[in-house]
């Protein structure tokens, strides 16, 4: 009999806070000659599959890099086509997430937008708010400098003295402040950086960088990364792996 993947024990130890950059779109596009758009939608095609294998695996809370603030310097072409097909894709997907008890979560600014997909992002957010069994932010028109400086911007609003401010009393204060720190930070492309993705929660991740481009990340290649994310000795700072 076949297996169930949430058995298989080479995985035992499962990064309770996954985050991707989802990063190789464009090459992936490049090298078979197709417009980056198409890339794009190759690329978001790819996340149901994985989204299905990490719920049934049990991770708790996963983050996807979709649109990072920098982004906005691409032509403008790509950044309205990328907008439609998340769009789509929320629209498309969110009814089946909600039925899975999958929450959505936005993280990033709503500002600038279309009005579309600020549309069917915050109806996501409304279907699925009661869910818990698994919680799926979607790092949108996200900076993680950013992040900081609103946090910052409301401890100040807040009138926040300064012994108050501490790592606990910080962290309520980014976007999504029930996350745990990200424990895993997949990048696949083959770029070996962060692009601003979540500073303060990734100080002491665990990173898997593969030049796999997105659009080809496959279960069996996400399987890879977790097996070596349970071979990780992570002591942060002590003596003895945790
Ligand atoms: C990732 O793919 C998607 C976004 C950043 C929106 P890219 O579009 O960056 O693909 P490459 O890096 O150019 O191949
Ligand atoms: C990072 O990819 C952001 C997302 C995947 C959304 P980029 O392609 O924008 O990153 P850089 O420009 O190579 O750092
Ligand atoms: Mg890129």
């Amino acid at each position: 009999m076949k297996k169930n993947i949430a058995e298989t024990p080479k995985t035992k130890s499962l990064p309770h806070h996954l985050a991707v950059i989802m990063d190789g779109n464009g090459r992936w596009a490049q090298k078979r000659g197709l417009s980056r758009l198409k890339g794009h939608r190759a690329g978001v095609k790819n996340i149901r599959p994985l989204i299905k294998y990490l719920h049934n695996k049990g991770v708790k809370y996963v983050t996807l890099y979709a649109f990072s603030t920098e982004n906005w310097h691409r032509p403008e072409g790509e950044v309205s086509g990328l907008f439609h097909i998340l769009e789509e894709i929320i629209g498309e997907e969110s009814r089946e997430l909600n039925e899975k008890g999958v929450r959505i979560h936005h993280i990033g600014s709503l500002e600038g937008l279309s009005s579309k997909l600020k549309k069917s992002i915050n109806a996501a957010l409304k279907l699925t708010e009661k869910n818990t069994f698994m919680h799926l932010a979607i790092a949108l028109n996200y900076g993680g400098r950013t992040e900081i400086l609103d946090a910052v911007r409301k401890i100040i609003a807040d009138g926040l003295k300064p012994n108050k401010v501490d790592e606990a009393s910080f962290r309520k204060y980014l976007y999504a402040s029930d996350f745990p720190d990200v424990d895993l930070v997949i990048r696949t492309g083959g770029e070996m950086r962060i692009s601003n993705l979540m500073i303060w929660q990734t100080a002491y991740s665990e990173y898997y960088f593969t030049p796999v481009l997105w659009p080809d990340f496959d279960e069996k290649e996400l399987e890879k990364a977790l097996i070596a994310f349970s071979q990780r000795q992570r002591r942060f700072g002590g003596l003895k792996s945790k």
